[in-house]
């Protein structure tokens, strides 16, 4: 991209469709969610390449829990499988794993794996990738009002800046952008506190099939848009 300063600084995704991709070729849903690590792997070399700072995945949200229990167990288990193989290439592109949500329900062996690789991978510092798991927007602002609520005696010292870094991503940039995939318009419950200025994109592509080419295309749009932020 010509002009580095129009390049997202923090882009979000949310990762829809592995499914429908694999029903379309007669395959189980499984096949559709193995599929999309590899789309999980092409997106991040291609997003730390272009310059995005953060890149945060929804890989499993709060209300999740409701698929098959046949389904979860093969979720948890590929995301071992995924973020094993996978700090090594992180390494060598310089990115940094780390991850969002609720941890206390996730099984032990996941949250081994997450503990491991963020730090493996603590020294990168091209991009950082941020995996949201067992994620919920309104479940990470109740979270967030209780820690206020034990720690501070005084409403008065309550505000936008302060209520952030009570947050799950309380160190980083809201995201710039919000893209989901396979033609679903909603935001199902992500990052509902940080997207309130965040400029959203919409594709029918399905997971699996997004390419690098699309997400650049993507990238491209988004420098073009005027971001107000409120202003005239
Ligand atoms: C949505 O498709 C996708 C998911 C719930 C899981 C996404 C997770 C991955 C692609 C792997 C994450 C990788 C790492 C490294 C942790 P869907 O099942 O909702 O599709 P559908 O709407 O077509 O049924």
């Amino acid at each position: 991209m010509e002009d580095s300063d129009a390049v997202p600084v923090h882009v979000a995704i949310i990762m829809d469709g592995n499914g429908r991709w694999a029903k379309q070729r007669g395959l189980p849903r499984t096949a559709g969610h193995k599929e999309g690590v590899k789309t999980v792997k092409r997106i991040t070399k291609c997003a730390a390449n272009a310059g995005v700072r953060y890149l945060t995945l929804y890989a499993f949200s709060t209300e999740n829990w409701k698929r098959s229990r046949e389904e979860v167990d093969f979720l948890f288990h590929l995301f071992v499988e995924a973020i094993n193989g996978y700090i090594g290439e992180l390494k060598e592109n310089g990115v940094r794993l780390n991850f969002i949500g609720d941890f206390g329900p996730l099984p032990y062996f996941l949250k081994k794996a997450m503990e491991i690789s963020k730090r493996e991978t603590k020294n990168g510092k091209k991009m950082m990738l941020n995996i949201a798991l067992n994620y919920g927007g309104r479940r990470e602002i109740i979270q967030a009002v209780k820690e206020i609520c034990k720690e501070k005696n005084s409403s008065k010292d309550i505000n936008e800046e302060m209520l952030k870094q009570f947050l799950y991503t309380k160190d980083m940039p809201d995201p710039d952008m919000i893209v989901r995939t396979s033609g679903e318009k909603r935001l199902s419950n992500f990052l509902l506190y940080q997207s309130s200025y965040s400029e959203l994109f919409f594709t029918d592509t399905l997971w699996p099939d997004f390419s690098e080419e699309e997400f650049l295309a993507i990238l491209k749009e988004f420098s073009s848009r005027k971001r107000r932020f409120g202003k005239a």
